[in-house]
């Protein structure tokens, strides 16, 4: 039983899948076009890049240090390494309700998207006018039993998938899942640049114009790589307590880093030549993969195919992420609370669901149910955004750079010594200068008002 608890990932393969999984999800395909197109573009993308690999790899590695140092869940990972330090406690605290809340309302977005598939199949959309298509979103998003749906429904295949366990539920489907979801990103992108008209849409993702770059954008980029490389919440503690013991931790992070902004850069490959080919506007906000892409796949040839992989995409994307909220949430449950694992799934997912039929309801019954004029999903949202992410990585980077011995940190990065780690200094000062002050700047500009 013991045992069995703390099985981990089979292969170093298995570990980057499955976080990789984490990564790319809703935020890199969904989230990541629509900011680059509301922040200009290619400038945007660079500065989002350096971001990444600067800070996020950095970031990455602390949490895998965590997770397989202590072997533990988030809140028993702090226990664990500062067990005389009560007050770290919470910010584990902090990690699990985030872990609730972006559970809840990714879910709602992911059930949509679900439906989507469905509706592209049946070819829905073909042959509507752009404003039949908005409404059509409307009216379904509105409605109050259909996203709830679909909603239950995704959250049910989670748990499907958590209940089995580290090795043949999570890593077994992310080997799986992670390669077909590139080859369908591939495929997209080639029906993409093969269209007419295609080269502005590659001009706009990848020529840096500078003048189109504000503070704010600079701000959101890297609001951007933190949501996008799952930060500041403990999954990667979670997945890092799974991570073998003769794994690189560098390298996997990475791994990890590379894998998610190549989907990120593939999803805007797919996105921007087709928006710029069909005459639509790339700037369009969150509706742009709901509201826009399904006009732009009703121009081209073999449309409902390419609609219908697309939101198969973006399912299978948003699946794997969602999979691993779940786990950060059943791990601490099994560890902490002593539950059996098939109770702790079907508690978890029976919370998270309560709370996702409040979120989807704000787009219909409840709408006008507003705190601090937010509707419950909005809040949600931004309270872990611009709160709870920022918060929760800027504590887990002090925790490992300060708190933690630095002969233990380096002990994992050199995997006991076995392991050059030359580049242990320039880490160690990230995480201890860099990294914290990057922090504070996103959480003061995030309270002020900036939207992240
Ligand atoms: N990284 C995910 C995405 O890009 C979203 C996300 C943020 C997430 N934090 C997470 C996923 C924690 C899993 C766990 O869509």
């Amino acid at each position: 039983m013991e045992n069995e608890k703390r099985a981990g990932f089979t292969s170093s393969f298995g570990a980057v899948a499955a976080a990789a999984g984490s990564a790319i999800g809703l935020g890199n395909i969904w989230r990541f076009p629509y900011t680059v197109g509301q922040y200009g573009g290619g400038a945007f993308l660079l500065i989002y890049i350096i971001f990444v690999f600067l800070l996020g790899v950095p970031l990455i590695m602390s949490e895998f240090i965590m997770g397989r140092r202590s072997g533990r869940n988030v809140l028993g990972a702090f226990r664990t390494l500062a067990p005389q330090r009560k007050a770290w406690q919470s910010v584990g605290w902090l990690a699990i309700l985030s872990s609730f809340l972006i559970f809840s309302f990714y879910s709602v977005v992911a059930g949509w998207t679900f439906n989507y598939i469905i509706l592209a199949g049946a070819g829905k959309f073909e042959g509507q006018s752009s404003e039949a298509i908005a409404q059509i979103f409307s009216n379904f998003t509105t409605n109050t039993w259909s996203p709830i749906f679909y909603l239950g429904l995704f959250i049910f295949f989670t748990a499907l998938v958590v209940v089995k366990g580290v090795q043949k539920g999570i890593e077994k489907t992310c080997k799986v899942l992670m390669p077909i979801l590139l080859l369908l990103m591939i495929l997209l992108c080639v029906r993409s640049i093969t269209l007419d008209g295609a080269s502005k849409g590659l001009d706009f993702l990848f020529k840096p114009d500078f003048s189109a770059l504000t503070a704010q954008g600079v701000l959101s980029a890297l609001g951007q790589a933190l949501f996008s490389l799952s930060l500041g919440m403990g999954c990667l503690v979670t997945y890092g307590s799974y991570v073998r013991k003769e794994d690189n931790l560098l390298k996997t992070s990475v791994s990890i880093a590379a894998a998610d902004t190549l989907i990120a850069v593939l999803a805007g490959v797919a996105i921007f030549p087709a928006v710029f080919a069909f005459g639509m506007n790339p700037a369009s906000g969150p509706s742009l993969v709901y509201e826009v892409l399904p006009n732009v796949f009703n121009s081209m040839p073999l449309g409902i195919v390419f609609a219908t992989l697309f939101f198969v995409l973006l399912t299978i994307a948003a699946l794997t992420s969602t999979i691993s909220l779940l786990e950060i949430l059943v791990a601490w449950a099994v560890e902490e609370l002593h539950m059996k694992r098939i109770i702790a799934t079907v508690f978890c997912a029976a919370v998270v669901f309560a709370i996702g039929v409040l979120c989807s309801l704000s787009f219909g019954a409840l709408h006008d149910f507003t705190i601090c004029g937010q509707t419950i999903f909005g809040l949600f949202d931004k309270l872990t955004a611009t709160y709870f992410m920022p918060i929760g990585a800027l504590a887990l980077t002090l925790f490992v750079g300060w708190q933690l011995p630095s002969a233990d940190s380096r002990d994992e990065l050199s995997n006991g010594g076995a392991l050059k780690c030359s580049y242990y200094k320039i880490w160690l000062f990230t995480v201890r200068y860099l990294a914290p002050i990057a922090l504070v700047i996103i959480l003061i500009a995030g309270s002020l008002g900036a939207e992240m």
